[in-house]
């Protein structure tokens, strides 16, 4: 798999399936920090929360997680967090022994990767658990059984890789969350928020983040 370094030095790569990067070329961590966790205010949030939940729906190569823990953290020291990330390519995940990106919780994402037993994904290092379900996205959402306060949505583009852009697919997402709770997602495309309309989210923009478009935040009321 080709390593890009992005324009905040950070890396991503380049899936040769898709033809696409796994992140923008503006900054795989900035788009983590601003397209993810600023966009669901999640440090607002924890100020005054003794635990959070968060699902990361196409887990790559973790940053969405990592930098989301290094933002509850900071602000509440005490919050416990549980993440459930659904991921299908192993490949992926094999490239996170190799990097050293410049978030101080990744050392929990290679954690994670290096105890892996068989196809179970766990680790727990209060306050922290995270739990990766490995498998198609659409089947390993069946099996959460957590109710989440944030999701991140992640896909590769509507156009490369549409069966996770579906209103079935994000009926299954909008079942699991909470009321009031947030999804956010860095496309505005036209049929993103069709379908998350059908299956039941209000929709208004997210962050313009290194392009003229916004993203995307359904909120489950
Ligand atoms: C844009 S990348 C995600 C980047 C990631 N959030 C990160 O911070 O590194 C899209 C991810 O979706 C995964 N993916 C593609 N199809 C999937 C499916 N059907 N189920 C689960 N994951 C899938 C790919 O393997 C890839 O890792």
């Amino acid at each position: 798999m080709k390593q890009i370094t992005t324009k905040d030095n950070s890396i991503t790569y380049h899936n040769e399936q898709y033809d696409e990067t796994y992140h923008s070329n503006s900054g795989a961590i900035e788009e983590a920090q601003k397209k993810f966790v600023d966009a669901c205010k999640i440090r607002e949030f924890v100020k005054d929360k003794y635990s959070i939940t968060i699902l990361d729906v196409c887990f790559g190569l973790g940053y969405n997680t990592a930098v989301a823990i290094d933002n509850i953290l900071a602000v509440n020291p005490q919050c416990k967090i549980t993440v459930v990330a659904l991921e299908n390519d192993m490949k992926i995940l094999e490239e996170i022994d190799k990097i050293n990106p410049n978030i101080k919780s990744y050392v929990l994402i290679k954690d994670l990767i290096k105890k892996r037993d068989n196809n179970e994904f766990n680790i727990i290092n209060f306050p922290v658990k995270i739990k990766l379900l490995l498998g198609d996205a659409r089947e390993t959402i069946k099996q959460v059984t957590e109710k989440i306060d944030f999701v991140f949505l992640d896909p590769f583009s509507p156009k490369k890789c549409p069966e996770l852009w579906t209103d079935e697919f994000f009926k299954d997402i909008y079942t699991i969350m909470r009321p009031g709770s947030k999804l956010a997602t860095y496309s505005c495309a036209r049929i993103v928020r069709d379908n998350l309309t059908k299956a039941g989210f209000s929709v208004s923009d997210g962050p313009i983040v290194g392009r003229r478009a916004p993203g995307t935040i359904g909120i489950k009321e």
